[in-house]
């Protein structure tokens, strides 16, 4: 059920692959509350795909654009510029991509050529989607951007690899432009540390079942879906949070406040073999819980 929360708003939804991509269910969440908005992705994704599906359900169009090309992105700008005769209001970046990840180069023997394509998709291109926006003030005030982001900004997990770089870097360039948007055109903008998801880009990273069954231990309140990033990204579009800017958000069921937690504790034990279990004295504990 929607809330309106969004009526009037237009936008750009960058990164919708397929059903399970969160920036699909953030599309089909800002319908809901009322907004209109293009598409964009890679000439490939979208043959691979099925965003061309989304964008008729829709009425609207998917616009091609290679995200670490400005050319592309200027097209991007253009094409929803002219179908809303006007201004929007929000920019959902949704886009991440390690050619070292895809291609299993572990972190101490990176390919550098593969590096530099991590830092401009996954990080560079947010940079030039909003200097992209300044430059044509394709924004109105207050409007609202979104990056999405990942903890292994914060904390090193096993095989995230460059993307962690990648994460760092983009929740800076939010912090940097938020500064400079905020003070000249009041447009906010954050990045979601989003819990692990289930997504094509998700699950390419290598022991991804193991670490969205960890994640889902340690959070208390588990771990956080694609519709439920749709719905915090939809509170962030609309006119309820215009004083949040320049902040990396956690949205992971409280996974980044955790160290260690009983159900996690509890399988991690039950891994150990038997006769180092009974002398483990954590095992103890548990069983007199
Ligand atoms: N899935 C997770 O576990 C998870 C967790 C936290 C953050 N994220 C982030 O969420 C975002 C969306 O990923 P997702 O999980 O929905 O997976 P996804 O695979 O559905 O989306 C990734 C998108 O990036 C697009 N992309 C790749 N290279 C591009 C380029 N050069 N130009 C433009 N677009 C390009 C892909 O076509 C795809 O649509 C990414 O930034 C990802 O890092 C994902």
């Amino acid at each position: 059920m929607g809330y309106n929360l969004l009526k009037g708003k237009k936008g750009i939804i960058f990164g919708a692959l397929n059903e399970k991509s969160i920036a699909w269910k953030v599309a089909e969440r800002c319908h809901e509350e009322g907004a209109e908005f293009t598409l964009s992705n890679t000439p490939i994704a979208i043959r691979m795909g099925n965003s061309s599906e989304l964008a008729k359900q829709f009425d609207t169009q998917v616009i091609p654009a290679d995200a670490t090309k400005v050319e592309d992105i200027e097209n991007v700008f253009k094409g929803t510029l002219e179908q809303f005769n006007g201004k929007i209001d929000f920019i959902l970046h949704s886009i991440g991509m390690s050619p070292n990840v895809r291609k299993r180069k572990p972190y101490d023997e990176l390919n550098y050529d593969f590096f530099q394509k991590t830092l401009d998709i996954s990080a560079l291109s947010f940079h030039k989607v909003l200097q992209t926006a300044k430059k044509f003030d394709a924004i109105n005030e207050w409007g609202s951007v979104i990056a999405l982001s990942y903890i292994a900004a914060q904390r090193t997990l096993f095989e995230y690899n460059d993307m962690a770089d990648a994460k760092a870097a983009l929740e800076s360039i939010a912090r940097s432009f938020g500064y400079i948007y905020g003070r000249e055109k009041k447009i906010r903008i954050n990045t979601i540390s989003q819990s692990p998801t289930p997504t094509t880009a998700g699950s390419g990273v290598k022991g991804f079942g193991g670490l969205l069954d960890f994640t889902e231990r340690m959070s208390p309140l588990g771990n956080a879906t694609a519709e439920e990033c749709a719905d915090y990204c939809v509170t962030l579009f609309s006119d309820l949070t215009r004083k949040i800017t320049m902040q990396n958000l956690y949205h992971d069921g409280g996974f980044s406040s955790m160290g260690m937690s009983y159900r996690a504790m509890q399988m991690y034990n039950k891994s150990l073999e038997c006769k180092d279990c009974k002398e483990n004295p954590y095992n103890q504990e548990l069983e007199e819980e």
